[in-house]
């Protein structure tokens, strides 16, 4: 008996598929998960746990002195650090499949929640939230990644932040089965795949392909305001983006700027190239010369090096910062997705840059679509958004403050510019929510 899954919540950019997976259970003593319910379930986990496997070592209930610190480590938005934000019974860090096994027979038996916490971003905290009493199954020690250059693949556990491309998965079953694609059939395996397995089993590492590139690829940033013709080039980027060559990305952000004490739309284009400057330059002058792009403006680095460029490290970083799992800034925050289809006309586009500069927030990120993904049938995954868009649109709100009435004039003014641009999206239905 699986819940529903609202994969419509679930996110995946082209760079980075992070799934977080909620197993659900039968649900008859949620509501009523009193203390017996809670004794019950510890004591059923303190019943398995042998020198062997020993899980009695990977829990933290609220009495440890850890409790908080491990529950908080992965809050990847500040909006759920509230004390006001429901927190798991306890917690189960994972070192092994036989930890997981007996999170999930126990959470079977006594009918309570399990959240799993995976290895990425989770915008709206389904994996360490919920409105009925649960525990969290924490994969964060579970992040191996084994590399097989020869077969081009890698096999990457969950707790690491993950990449598409998946061609195998290892998947725990609600009947603690390890299974993985051929033993658990293309159905199953189709459905973990993209946009949100949130109620299937926990998956425990996926096999992914592992794609070639150059030694040394191209990076630009080009930003240009309103009195930079801005208009004009967004309204030419849509035109362009996903078609002008399969070894370009680039996005579009759009916010709203200072400029000599008054605010203006700032459209700034960040891109990787997979080549060298010449080609990138003689690609933009035939198909994109609008953006005016300069040879000053392209970086050539090595493919490691970009990643840190586009994760908005300062120049000169280390590629070991790449290691860390502390994120460069936490913020209360708010998201909200959109698929264009067709290019927004350029009186539209007036009207939403005037919109955003009386709300200042929220940030718009255009990722075209185009190149490998238009030739992903929208049946191919669990998440249909490739072929047949233009671009996904994310709304991106940020602030500092803590609490509920922050909360809701962020994620208010979030929705009233989401709103604004209704007509210019897909929609029957729309895209994302
Ligand atoms: C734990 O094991 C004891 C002894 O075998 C048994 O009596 C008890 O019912 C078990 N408790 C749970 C919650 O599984
Ligand atoms: C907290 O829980 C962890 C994991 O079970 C355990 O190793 C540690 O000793 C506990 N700490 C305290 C103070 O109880
Ligand atoms: C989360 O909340 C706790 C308790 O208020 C606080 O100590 C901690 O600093 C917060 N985390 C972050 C990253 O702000
Ligand atoms: C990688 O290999 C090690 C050693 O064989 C193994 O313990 C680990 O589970 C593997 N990780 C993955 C993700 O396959
Ligand atoms: C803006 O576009 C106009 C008309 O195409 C052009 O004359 C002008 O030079 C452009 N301005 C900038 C800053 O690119
Ligand atoms: C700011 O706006 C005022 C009023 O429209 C205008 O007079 C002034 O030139 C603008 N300043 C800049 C730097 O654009
Ligand atoms: C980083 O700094 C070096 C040295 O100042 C410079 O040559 C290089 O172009 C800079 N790279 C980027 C991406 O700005
Ligand atoms: C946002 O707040 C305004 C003013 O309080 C209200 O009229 C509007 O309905 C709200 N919009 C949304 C989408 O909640």
């Amino acid at each position: 008996m699986y819940k529903q899954t609202n994969w419509s919540k679930m996110r995946t950019s082209s760079f980075a598929v992070v799934l977080f997976i909620s197993l659900c259970l039968p649900s008859s003593s949620w509501v009523t998960a009193d203390n017996s319910v809670y004794d019950n379930f510890l004591q059923c986990l303190y019943n398995y746990s042998q020198p062997s496997n020993s899980i009695s070592g990977v829990i933290y209930t609220p009495s440890n002195s850890s409790y908080s610190t491990v529950s908080q480590s992965y809050i990847r938005n500040l909006r759920f650090n509230e004390s006001t934000t429901s927190k798991p019974l306890l917690i189960i860090t994972a070192l092994e499949v036989s930890h997981i096994q007996i999170a999930i027979g126990c959470a079977k038996t006594h009918g309570l929640q399990m959240k799993i916490r995976s290895g990425g971003h989770d915008y709206e905290g389904v994996s360490y939230v919920s409105d009925v009493p649960f525990f969290v199954l924490d994969m964060f020690n579970l992040r191996s990644i084994n590399v097989s250059i020869k077969d081009e693949t890698a096999w990457v556990q969950t707790g690491a932040t993950l990449v598409d491309n998946i061609i195998d998965a290892l998947i725990i079953d609600v009947n603690g089965n390890l299974l993985d694609r051929a033993s658990t059939g293309e159905d199953m395996f189709w459905a973990i795949t993209g946009g949100g397995g949130s109620s299937f089993g926990v998956v425990l590492a996926y096999k992914i392909n592992l794609v070639p590139v150059l030694a040394i690829v191209t990076v630009f940033r080009v930003e240009r305001t309103l009195a930079q013709n801005a208009t004009d080039i967004v309204h030419r980027w849509q035109e362009v983006a996903d078609k002008l060559d399969n070894d370009i990305f680039i996005r579009m952000i759009i916010d709203v700027v200072n400029s000599g004490g008054n605010k203006t739309i700032r459209a700034s284009f960040v891109s990787l190239f997979l080549g060298d400057t010449e080609r990138l330059l003689s690609i933009m002058i035939a198909g994109f010369p609008e953006l005016g792009l300069q040879k000053s403006d392209c970086h050539e680095m090595p493919w490691l090096e970009s990643v840190l460029y586009w994760t908005g490290f300062p120049n000169g970083t280390s590629v070991d910062a790449l290691l860390s799992r502390v994120p460069q800034v936490l913020t209360h925050l708010k998201r909200k997705s959109d698929y264009l289809k067709e290019p927004i006309p350029k009186e539209g586009l007036e009207y939403i840059f005037q919109r955003m500069m009386e709300f200042v927030t929220p940030i718009l990120t255009f990722n075209p679509c185009g190149g490998r993904m238009a030739k992903i049938s929208e049946f191919a995954t669990p998440f249909p958004h490739r072929a047949g868009n233009l671009a996904n649109i994310q709304y991106a709100t940020n602030w500092k403050e803590d609490g509920v009435e922050a909360a809701n004039h962020y994620i208010n003014l979030t929705r009233m510019l989401y709103g604004y641009m209704t007509p210019f999206v897909s929609k029957f239905p729309t895209g994302l929510f």
